[in-house]
């Protein structure tokens, strides 16, 4: 395939009424209303699609692999699942500009309907025929869960360290991102160095990824969020952000972290020495050494249009505000 062509079907892919949205909405069609409600909100209300892009330019990288269009389907639909849960243990008001769907339809509802979005991963990744890629994928919800428990775990005991930190945020949100880009490795039968070069950049772009939205969770701005800002330290989950502040000034920070209830004064205090002390700047610096270094890993492939596309996307994290 030709570099051109590949931009061109990646285009097609996303392109409104394109194939990616015709197969996402016939994958989650149900006869049961409320199951049908609840994917439909999820569908029109968007996202980023980051994961399928991901799945598309790694398949676009290798010029072109059989299933890629499953591939971005699959890690779509387990992202989806994962939203739909993740709200209702935050407790989050809105997903996506909209009404949390556990708000509106209730928890059961909710969760059950992420359990059935789990039920079309399966099938959508058995149409490949590719056992590696249900291993990959399996790995990446065990993981998955594992980050988001760990996350709760790690409030309940203030057991904050860096190492949990990453620990957490590689199982909650890079893993499936690997996968993204590491599936379509598989689908291309791509072994050794290029199927690592692709796995490592799905891993430090969601670290990247992660990293940011931590970052604007507490220094971004709440009109272009759409959420007001600090909603982690009102959840007990202390971010580098958080960590680094606690460290340098323990005797302001500790206390506010460990109230009940964080009012929007604690959290213009925790923003204003973010600033004052140089630990905003300092996280900024380490996003910016995990784009690099996803940008490295890509390295040992050769360049195309793909390629560039991948590294656009990971540059973009310097600069996301939302
Ligand atoms: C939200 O992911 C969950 C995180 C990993 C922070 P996205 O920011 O990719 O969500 P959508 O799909 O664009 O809504
Ligand atoms: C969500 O993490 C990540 C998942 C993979 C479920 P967060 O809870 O930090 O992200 P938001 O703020 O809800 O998008
Ligand atoms: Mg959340
Ligand atoms: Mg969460």
């Amino acid at each position: 395939m030709s570099a051109g062509s590949a931009r061109l079907n990646l285009q097609g892919a996303f392109a409104a009424g394109g194939d990616f949205d015709a197969k996402l909405r016939r994958l989650l069609s149900s006869d049961v209303e409320f199951i049908r409600l609840i994917e439909d909100d999820l569908v029109s209300a968007g996202g980023k699609r980051i994961r399928p892009r991901l799945a598309f330019l790694a398949g676009e990288s290798l010029g072109g692999v059989p299933h890629n269009m499953e591939l971005a389907l699959a890690v779509e639909l387990l992202h989806s699942a994962t939203l739909l849960h993740d709200d209702l243990v935050d407790d989050a008001d809105t997903r996506r500009g909209r009404e949390a769907a556990f708000r509106k339809y209730g928890n059961a509802v909710s969760v059950l309907s992420g359990d059935y979005l789990l039920s079309r991963v399966l099938a959508v990744l058995a149409e490949t025929g590719k056992l590696e890629l249900v291993r990959l994928f399996a790995e990446a919800a065990r993981l998955l869960a594992e980050g988001e428990v760990l996350q709760f775990q790690v409030a309940a005991y203030r057991d904050y360290s860096e190492d949990n930190y990453y620990r957490i945020i590689t199982g909650k949100t890079a893993a499936l991102m690997t996968a993204a880009t590491e599936g379509a490795a598989i689908l291309g039968d791509a072994a050794g160095e290029a199927r690592r070069a692709l796995a490592s950049f799905g891993r430090e772009y969601g670290l990247a990824f992660q990293m940011r939205d931590d970052y604007l969770d507490l220094m971004g701005s709440a009109d272009v969020l759409g959420k007001p800002v600090g909603g982690d330290v009102r959840e007990g989950k202390v971010t580098l952000i958080t960590l680094w502040l606690l460290a340098e000034a323990p005797a302001k920070v500790e206390p506010l972290l460990l109230r009940r209830q964080v009012s929007s004064a604690d959290i213009a205090v925790l923003r204003s020495l973010a600033e004052e002390r140089g630990v905003a700047k300092r996280v900024v610096k380490a996003i910016e050494k995990r784009v690099d270094s996803a940008i490295s890993a890509l390295k040992s492939l050769p360049g195309s249009p793909a390629r560039a596309a991948l590294e656009e996307l990971a540059l973009a994290e310097l600069q996301r505000l939302q």
